[in-house]
């Protein structure tokens, strides 16, 4: 089966595009990272790409009217590319409804809760509010709403009395470095499909 062209939508540091770049060295992994695209031109990830041989390319927001123009360019990027699969990785914009409805089935997040519990910003810091013993990080498909479509993989932390926001982020990022490839894994190879 050809492998799934996979596009990855960033806005800064990319550790999670990294994941990706070295799960799809394995010759039996169902997804190349075929295309790159960042909203901000100083996105660390950008570099990443390029040490990877990614064509990448920065669409930034601020060069559009609204929310959609930007949204209707990044598209035309994509099928310009014949992506199959985008996974949003740290990518801070949020996307129309008229863009989720183009790629429904097909555009996958990650967040840092175990939804759907903890959607939104700021988890870390309400996670160690509310005094929870576990959290963790969800791969789920994209729906309009934002953080509620189907879930596809899980994975679960402690959460440590002495926690920080930091040493949480941090514990929980390790896991979504496993987590994130093994959703597209599941998605690219079919094993998952939203309806
Ligand atoms: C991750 O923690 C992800 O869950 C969140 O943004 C962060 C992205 O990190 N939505 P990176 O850019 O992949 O390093």
């Amino acid at each position: 089966m050809p492998r799934k062209r996979t596009a990855v939508l960033i806005s800064g540091r990319g550790s999670n595009l990294q994941a990706f770049i070295e799960a799809a060295r394995a010759p039996d992994y169902p997804a190349q990272i075929a295309l790159v695209i960042s909203n901000v031109a100083s996105a660390e990830g950008l570099e990443r790409a390029r040490r990877a041989g990614i064509p990448a390319c920065v669409i930034s927001h601020k060069d559009f009217e609204s929310r959609e123009a930007f949204d209707r360019a990044v598209d035309a990027e994509l099928r310009a590319a014949k992506i199959d699969i985008i996974c949003l990785a740290g990518f801070m914009r949020i996307l129309s409804d008229w863009f989720v409805t183009q790629w429904e089935g097909r555009l996958l997040n990650i967040h840092p809760s175990l939804l759907p519990a903890y959607k939104g910003t700021n988890v870390h810091a309400r996670v160690l509010a509310a005094g929870e013993r576990r959290s963790g990080c969800t791969v789920h498909f994209v729906v309009p709403e934002l953080d509620s479509g189907p879930v596809i993989a899980q994975a679960k932390v402690p959460v440590l009395p002495d926690d920080t926001e930091e040493t949480l982020a941090a514990r929980i990022l390790a896991e979504e470095h496993r987590l994130y490839p093994e959703g597209l894994r599941r998605v690219a190879s079919g094993e998952v499909t939203f309806v």
